[in-house]
C-alpha cells in the first residue's frame, strides 16, 4: 500500500483534536497536539495517544509516568497549531496551569475537558510509540468541541456537548453501545 493512499485515508476519519502535555524531569512543561487519542477499555479506563517516537514531549512523558490529555474546544485552533509548530516555548503563547491532584498542565483557555493518566504501557511502533494511560481524573465543562478531518479544522455542528451524568448516562445507553467505552 502506498503511503499516499494510507495518508488519505487517515486523513478522512474525522476526529476531536487534544494537546497531550507533561512535566519534564528540568520541570518545564512540555506538549504537543494529537489526533490519536483512542478509547481503549472503560473498565479498567485506558485510552491510547500514539506519539511521535523522537518528540520531546515523549521523551518527558517517559521519565515522569504521568500526562495530561486537553480536549479542545472550537476556539482552540491557535493553540492546536502552536502545539504542532516548533515554537521555542510553547506555554508562553498559551493559558495554563498545574492540576491540583498531579501537578500537570491544564489548558485554561483552550481545553474543555482535561484527564490526568498514570502510562500503564508503552508500545513502540515504527516511528511512533503507543501509550496506554490510566485515567486517575478528569475535569469537564460543557463546550463545542474542535474537529479535524480533511486536514482542516471544523467546530462540531451539533453545538456545546453537555457535561455527561454518568448515572443517567449508563441507564439510558442503548444496549448495542453498552460494550463501547464512550
Ligand atoms: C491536527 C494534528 C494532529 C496531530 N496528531 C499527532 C498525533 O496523534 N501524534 C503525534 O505524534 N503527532 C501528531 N501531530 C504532530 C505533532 O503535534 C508535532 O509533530 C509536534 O511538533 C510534536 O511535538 P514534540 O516534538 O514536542 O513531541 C499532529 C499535528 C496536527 C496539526
Amino acid at each position: 500500500m502506498p503511503l499516499a493512499g494510507f495518508r488519505s485515508l487517515m486523513s478522512a476519519f474525522a476526529t476531536g483534536v487534544a494537546v497531550v502535555t507533561t512535566l519534564g524531569a528540568d520541570g518545564l512543561p512540555y506538549g504537543l497536539t494529537c489526533t490519536s487519542l483512542a478509547s481503549v477499555t472503560a473498565s479498567p479506563p485506558i485510552l491510547s495517544v500514539c506519539l511521535t517516537t523522537r518528540g520531546e514531549t515523549l521523551r518527558a512523558l517517559r521519565d515522569r509516568g504521568t500526562f495530561a490529555v486537553n480536549l479542545l474546544h472550537e476556539r482552540g485552533q491557535r493553540a492546536a497549531e502552536i502545539f504542532a509548530a516548533p515554537v521555542a516555548d510553547r506555554f508562553a503563547e498559551v493559558g495554563w496551569e498545574p492540576t491540583p491532584t498531579a501537578g500537570l498542565p491544564r489548558l485554561t483557555d483552550d481545553a474543555f475537558a482535561t484527564a490526568e493518566c498514570r502510562v500503564s504501557r508503552l508500545l513502540d511502533v515504527g516511528d511512533h510509540t503507543m501509550v496506554l494511560g490510566m485515567v486517575t481524573e478528569v475535569v469537564q465543562m460543557p463546550a463545542t468541541p474542535l474537529l479535524y478531518g480533511g486536514r482542516r479544522f471544523a467546530a462540531w455542528p451539533d453545538g456545546p456537548i453537555p457535561q455527561p451524568d454518568p448515572a443517567a448516562e449508563a441507564a439510558s445507553l442503548p444496549s448495542s453501545f453498552r460494550g463501547s467505552p464512550c
